[in-house]
């Protein structure tokens, strides 16, 4: 399979992989009561999912109009460029959290993103405001890999008034709460080494989860060594107390199956076959990847990136795939090509908000896909997010 350079060719799934292209077909379809029908996972009922996009524009339009700054659409840099173009903010996750936070006069927040995305968002906003993910199927596995009761028994064995818990944003409301009742904060990739440097100035060590390689990733670009660093896995039951008085970063074993596919083989292979190319990835790849690549940040730190390069550059993207497609059309003077030249970086639960998605949630506004969080789990995830809003 050769490489896929978006700048000159638009993006085909059937190309890239097949098999995606398959499963993609599948997830744009649904049972008649939106719920999980095989391998579909779509939220909006038929009627819906069978109007084209040039169908769900005007609707969609139609509720903008209608409600104003009453209605606040947020779109992380992952979604579709269909419903991102709709939007009307789109950023890193910190970004759209701050939006939230800012946003006061918007009734309702309906936010194009993942779970733990609108949950944050519903914790800073006013108690008044109303939060809405278009597909509540949207979720992401890596905040799954740090249940509650898994990092409750972590914290019994390696926590304590020297250990500061820090969460990334990928995580779910509780373990957020948890870590706002432990005195910690909550960080995201565009402020990990702040939150990390809050924590050291607070205790002897951070304990962070859920993502291994973005903790390791920032205690690296810290200068804190490999012996500082001990790498929690809750699934190996057999593990030993590791922690030494040497220990300042306890990281947990999860990680993003997107990210994680980005190898060294495709930055050589890409620096030989394009000389002087860029390569620029996210915090959540491999160490060896992050040491390899020309520049590391989130998100919005790769559009910034891309934007700033001169006409004629060419750059190689390790994020997911609708970003980097994004902005080959958007850079129509650059070659901007995904990292590993495959398919393997669809998030394909950024990918499961449709346009049918938005348009539904917006007809039935307020009826469904609102996101609640506990009253109690609020107040404390509240305490977290607000130490991260704080550091910058
Ligand atoms: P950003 O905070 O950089 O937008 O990243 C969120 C995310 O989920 C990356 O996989
Ligand atoms: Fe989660 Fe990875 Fe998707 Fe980001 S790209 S939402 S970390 S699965």
């Amino acid at each position: 399979m050769g490489l896929f350079a978006f700048g000159q060719n638009k993006p085909d799934f059937s190309i890239i992989f097949p098999p995606a292209a398959y499963l993609l077909r599948g997830f744009c379809r649904i049972s008649g009561n939106g719920r999980f029908a095989g391998i579909m996972y779509n939220s909006a009922p038929d009627t819906y999912q069978q109007r084209s996009l040039d169908e769900l524009r005007p609707t969609i339009e139609a509720h903008r109009a209608r409600l104003g700054r009453k209605l606040v659409i947020l779109t992380h840099h992952y979604q579709r460029k269909e419903v991102v173009r709709l939007g009307d903010f789109v950023g890193d996750s910190y970004y759209l959290a701050r939006c939230a936070a800012e946003e006061r006069q918007a009734e309702y927040i309906v936010f194009c993103g993942v779970h733990f995305m609108a949950e944050a968002a519903r914790i800073l906003c006013r108690p008044e405001q109303r939060v809405f993910l278009p597909n509540l199927y949207a979720g992401c596995p890596m905040a799954d890999m740090a249940p509650m009761d898994a990092v409750i028994d972590a914290w019994e064995e390696i926590g304590g008034k020297d250990t500061i818990p820090i969460s990334y944003m990928n995580s779910a409301a509780a373990l957020k709460a948890f870590v706002g009742d432990h005195g910690g904060l909550i960080c995201t990739s565009s402020n990990a080494e702040k939150a990390f440097t809050w924590g050291f100035q607070r205790g002897k060590r951070v304990f962070f989860f859920p993502d291994e390689n973005l903790g390791y990733n920032t205690a690296h670009a810290m200068g804190i060594s490999d012996e500082e660093i001990i790498v929690h896995n809750p699934a190996d039951l057999s593990r030993k107390q590791q922690l030494t008085e040497r220990t300042r970063v306890v990281l947990w074993k999860g990680h993003c199956h997107v990210h994680t596919n980005f190898r060294p083989e495709h930055i050589a292979h890409l620096r030989w076959r394009f000389p002087g190319i860029k390569i620029v990835v996210h915090p959540e790849c491999l160490p060896e990847v992050v040491q390899q690549a020309d520049a590391v940040g989130s998100t919005s730190f790769i559009v910034k990136y891309v934007d700033q390069l001169p006409a004629g550059a060419k750059i190689a993207i390790g994020t997911e795939l609708n970003l980097v497609s994004r902005l080959a059309d958007d850079h129509p003077d650059k070659t901007v090509v995904e990292l590993s030249g495959q398919s393997c970086s669809l998030c394909i639960n950024m990918f499961r908000t449709t346009l049918a998605d938005l348009a539904y949630t917006l007809d039935c506004l307020g009826q469904t896909n609102e996101i609640h969080v506990e009253p109690q789990i609020k107040r404390s995830a509240y305490l977290a997010l607000e130490r991260m809003l704080e550091l910058h």
